[in-house]
């Protein structure tokens, strides 16, 4: 083991994977169907991953026919310190049996919490940080980050950029890119090139570009006829998630903070799916050195599941009146118990160290897979966040979404669930969590692989027979 591993050893199911037959097992089918009868249509993880879940222990996870998983997606990114992690079980039960619902009151949970997380804050907001608790999930941070700088700057407009992601509500689907979620049409958002180098939106490359794609968003700030006004606030994901995984290059974050300090607009930093040590840091701002004026956290803030969200900010921007945001649910006090817990876990173990240990292992690994897998046109990430952009030819990069459909039923039918995101649905995207063992991690990989080899020769077969 080398720096930053930890042996998690006895957190997971074992032995896993351990399939009985072919999944989905007859338990799973059954309960599909009934979910098909009663839920609505706008389901999607079974559609792609049918199974239905029984148990989860660290990074496995059994079914209601006994099998047991390896959990490459971790919840879409909650589940930090894996599924069920006894000491954050624990604190969950002792807080349960003294208070569960208790608006904005200050309550020890409560400020204990916030005590813990302004530690770990970057720059100035370790001394400066406030916290507002909104409604439990991501989308609400996202509406409250939203609100606070439109409030603070007296603007409307905002800069999100394409690729992003941040939630359904009203506020947080404005400033999503996917067109296909259908979101509000006439609100002043304006979305700026990330840069996705494999694929650069302005067609450059990133020996020579110059971060272009920074440039644009200086020279859109300055220019009175860029068609975008004074906006309350840039708001970005340090590394995109569902967007495909996308890692800016070094030094464009800190870049986006020169500029929007320069143009004098607040920055919101999207740690929602980066944060608690999934990059390899506490946050993923960390890496560029970047302290945002807002923050907005949710998934591993739960600890193992427990629905919560706050944004964090600079005081200066706390002028919020009374009252000016509210909700009643914003005080589950087990979810700030389990969060307290698992984020003291996290600093105990160094899990950010073990993250970004495994983190490069997985990417090493993969980048020498891919010299056998002509499928794989790039391999990204940064802890245990990967991303694996899957292309029907590696000069043109045409996009490849059934590839990474297929991959992820090959894998699932070999006992190790993934996600799949981007731009095209054409990337494989593993999220395990953090807590996962070399072991396990390494037999996921190794599926995983098998699987993509798999998936190429079973799709690579109807164009060679035409072609033939
Ligand atoms: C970066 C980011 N922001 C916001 C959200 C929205 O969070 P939620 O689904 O909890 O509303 C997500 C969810 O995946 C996310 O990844």
């Amino acid at each position: 083991m080398s720096q930053g591993e930890h042996n998690f050893e006895e957190l997971h199911f074992k032995p896993a994977p351990a399939l009985d037959g072919e999944v989905p097992g007859p338990r799973s089918r059954e309960m599909l169907a009934e979910q098909d009868e009663l839920e609505s249509n706008a389901r999607s993880y079974p559609r792609s991953v049918p199974v239905a879940i029984e148990e989860g222990r660290g990074a496995t996870m059994k079914d209601v026919d006994g099998n047991t998983f390896v959990d490459f997606f971790g919840g879409a990114g909650v589940l930090n310190v894996g599924h069920s992690h006894p000491a954050v079980l624990q604190a969950a039960a002792d807080q349960e049996k003294k208070l569960v619902h208790a608006l904005d009151f200050p309550t020890r949970p409560k400020l204990r919490l916030m005590g813990q997380l302004k530690e770990l804050l970057p720059g100035r907001l370790r001394e400066s940080a406030r916290f507002h608790f909104g409604g439990p999930t991501g989308s609400d941070a996202i509406e409250a980050a939203l609100k606070l700088t439109r409030g603070h700057t007296g603007r409307d407009a905002v800069i999100a950029f394409q690729g992003s992601y941040h939630g359904m509500t009203t506020g947080a689907l404005s400033v999503t890119s996917d067109v296909g979620f259908g979101g509000p049409t006439a609100s002043p958002v304006h979305f700026m090139p990330y840069p996705y180098c494999y694929r650069c939106p302005l067609g450059l490359k990133p020996d020579s570009c110059e971060m272009a794609c920074a440039t644009l968003l200086d020279t859109s700030l300055e220019d009175p006829h860029s068609g975008i006004p004074k906006p309350a606030a840039v708001l970005i994901e340090p590394i995109q998630g569902e967007g495909g995984t996308i890692v800016p290059p070094d030094g464009y974050l800190s870049e986006v903070r020169r500029i929007t300090r320069k143009h004098d607009v607040p920055l919101i930093c999207d740690e929602i799916q980066t944060g608690f040590a999934r990059t390899g840091t506490m946050f993923a701002c960390e890496h560029d050195g970047v302290q945002p004026d807002v923050m907005t956290l949710s998934k591993a803030l739960g600890g193992i599941g427990y629905p919560i969200s706050c944004i964090a900010y600079d005081a200066e921007f706390d002028d919020w009146k009374p009252g000016a945001h509210i909700g009643t649910f914003r005080g589950h006090q087990v979810a700030m118990a389990a969060g307290f817990a698992a984020i003291e876990f996290m600093r105990e173990v160094d899990l950010a160290g073990h993250a970004a240990a495994l983190g490069e292992l997985t990417l090493g690994l993969l980048r020498d897979a891919q010299d056998t897998l002509p499928s794989v046109g790039d391999v990204r990430g940064r802890g245990l966040m990967i991303g694996i952009e899957l292309v029907k030819d590696r000069d043109t990069k045409e996009p490849w979404p059934e590839m990474a459909a297929r991959i992820r039923t090959e894998c699932f039918r070999k006992g190790v669930i993934i996600e799949v995101g981007g731009h095209f649905g054409n990337v494989a995207r593993f999220l395990p969590p953090l807590v996962i063992t070399r072991e396990l991690l390494l037999t996921g990989i190794e599926i995983f692989v098998e699987s993509v080899r798999e998936a190429e020769q079973a799709l690579a077969r109807p164009s060679a027979l035409i072609a033939g």
